[in-house]
């Protein structure tokens, strides 16, 4: 498996399997891979001849008081977690070679991105949309993988994708937990003991609302109520929001009657978290 910082070795690379014939997938990341990150490898392994792993932590997507500077980072180890799950080529270039001097284009999007994490997180998405883009211009995929656990991020993706005509088929994959339920994820590094137990109350939460649905509950105001008091119970949690929209145009949903996202953000300490479940998909 070879790493490959600049955008001419992908386009080489990429250019040779063309020649023969053969089909690629992409899996974008920010790096510190999990078993998150390596069920979106094998997935795509399993769905294309060569897969390309990008490793790169976007500073468009984050505020200026995000976590950019602390995000973890460990290339090594990324990148035998990479070989091991079968990856052709990890793609790890640096900020300079993604966002040359006088960089001054950006992709953003009028729908999807207002509610969520777009409502506290204003330039994520514009960052997000940005990064993606070039990504797929850069190597060129026959399919792209992101996981469920950033539901909004796929959503948006899906919809650029087609607004764009990349003609790359979008692939969401499902959330990896933890034994207990913990939603797997970079960020969960940042937990001390006490917020790892008091993480929990995510997916706790989620459980909850989805056997509501299961039960044939369909007020979802009633079923966020449920959501929030499970997490309030939680005194290191602060909620960012508890939202239950459709799935996947993200429009507010009061009566549930096709499938839905049902979706939260929870500060642990200083840590932002998310999860959510899909409900009633065909
Ligand atoms: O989900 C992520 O890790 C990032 O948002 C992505 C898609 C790799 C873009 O930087």
């Amino acid at each position: 498996m070879n790493i490959a910082v600049t955008v001419k070795e992908i386009r080489e690379q990429v250019s040779g399997w063309r020649k023969q014939g053969l089909s690629v997938g992409l899996v974008p990341t920010m790096g510190y891979l999990h078993e998150g990150h390596k069920s979106l490898i094998t997935r795509a392994v399993s769905e294309n001849d060569k897969v390309v792993v990008s490793v790169f932590v976007n500073p468009m997507q984050f505020g200026p008081a995000e976590d950019l500077e602390s995000y973890p980072r460990d290339m090594d180890r990324d990148a035998a977690i990479c070989e091991e799950a079968g990856a052709a080529l990890v793609f790890h270039p640096d900020a300079s070679e993604m966002y040359h001097n006088g960089f001054s284009s950006f992709v953003d999007m009028n729908t999807l991105t207002g509610g969520l994490c777009g409502k506290s997180r204003p330039v994520h998405f514009r960052g997000v949309c940005t990064v993606v883009a070039k990504l797929f211009n850069i190597v060129t995929p026959d399919r792209a993988y992101f996981g469920q656990k950033d539901a909004q991020q796929l959503a948006v993706i899906r919809h650029m994708a087609d607004d764009l005509s990349y003609g790359i088929e979008i692939k969401g994959c499902p959330i990896i937990r933890e034994e207990d339920g913990l939603a797997k994820s970079s960020r969960n590094t940042y937990l001390d003991e006490k917020e790892r137990k008091a993480a929990l109350v995510l997916s706790k939460a989620l459980s909850e609302g989805r056997k509501l649905i299961e039960l044939g509950e369909r007020d979802a105001d009633k079923i966020k109520d449920t959501m929030t008091g499970i997490i309030n119970t939680e005194p290191m949690a602060k909620i960012d929001y508890v939202e239950i929209v459709k799935w996947d145009s993200l429009e507010p949903v009061k009566n549930i009657d096709g499938p839905v996202l049902a979706a939260v953000a929870v500060f642990i300490g200083k840590t932002r978290l998310i999860d959510n479940f899909i409900a009633l998909e065909d």
